[in-house]
């Protein structure tokens, strides 16, 4: 059994797990944080500092993310201070110079009531949150992506920005992608993802003939488990 500390939670007593971050406590509990480059199915990651909460810990306060912070006995945690609003709202400024049109962080902007203009735009949709590149990693198993390039040119992309031979096209970049930056769509028999140069045949259902998963994906899907053909040759709608 895991070992259980008290620590507060903006004023409010509370037993939790030894070790469990300070995001998933609040949530526990219906208290809202912001997070920008957070997934339960993730490690956390701790670089978009959207989950910013204040600590005291031993006398000292400190603002800290609390995706990847964890609970430890004593620990006084604060959602909504000053320090943390500020800081926050410095953080959501920094996004909204980096991806001035992205209509999320238009919202969060809007929500948070900050304006921007002050700093030098760079329009870049991609926040690096690293979303795609951890999920393509820690959940899909591929490891088709990786970060390129330094500082404001750093970028999500393939090994040497050419077309993919691993990845299996299965969007899962796309869905994870919390601005809307990585394009995928299917046409004509084909799955494109022009991010990662991408260009995959769909494979077709034998019954009616609708277009089920890229070939590749089914491909490496039948590496990994030992369904029926029939997942492999019909669409969910045939099966
Ligand atoms: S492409 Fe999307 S998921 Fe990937 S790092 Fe950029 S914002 Fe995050
Ligand atoms: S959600 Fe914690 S740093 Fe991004």
């Amino acid at each position: 059994m895991k070992e259980v500390v008290k620590i507060e939670l903006n004023g409010e007593e509370i037993e939790v797990k030894k070790g469990a971050t300070l995001l998933s406590i609040a949530r526990e509990r219906h208290v809202y944080i912001p997070t920008l480059c957070h997934n339960d199915a993730l490690e956390p990651y701790g670089v978009c500092r959207m989950c910013l909460v204040e600590i005291e810990e031993r006398g000292r306060m400190r603002v800290v993310t609390s995706c990847n912070y964890p609970a430890k006995e004593g620990l006084k945690v604060k959602t909504d201070t000053e320090r943390v609003v500020l800081t926050r709202n410095v953080v959501i400024e920094l996004l909204l110079a980096r991806a001035p049109e992205n209509e999320e962080i238009k919202k969060l902007a809007e929500f948070y009531g900050v304006k921007g203009g002050r700093l030098e735009l760079v329009n870049d949709e991609c926040i690096l949150c690293g979303m795609c590149v951890r999920t393509c990693d820690e959940v899909v198993g591929v490891k088709a992506l990786g970060f390129a390039n330094r500082g404001i040119d750093r970028v999500p992309a393939t090994p040497f920005m050419e077309s993919s031979e691993t990845c299996i096209g299965c969007g899962s970049c796309v869905y994870v992608c919390p601005t809307g930056y990585i394009k995928m769509r299917d046409e004509n028999g084909k799955r494109y993802i022009e991010n990662w140069k991408v260009e995959l045949e769909l494979s077709r259902c034998e019954s009616c003939g609708a277009y089920i998963a890229p070939k590749r994906q089914l491909d490496y899907i039948r590496n990994l488990a030992d369904l029926p053909e029939d997942f492999y040759n019909l669409c969910w709608n045939c099966r």
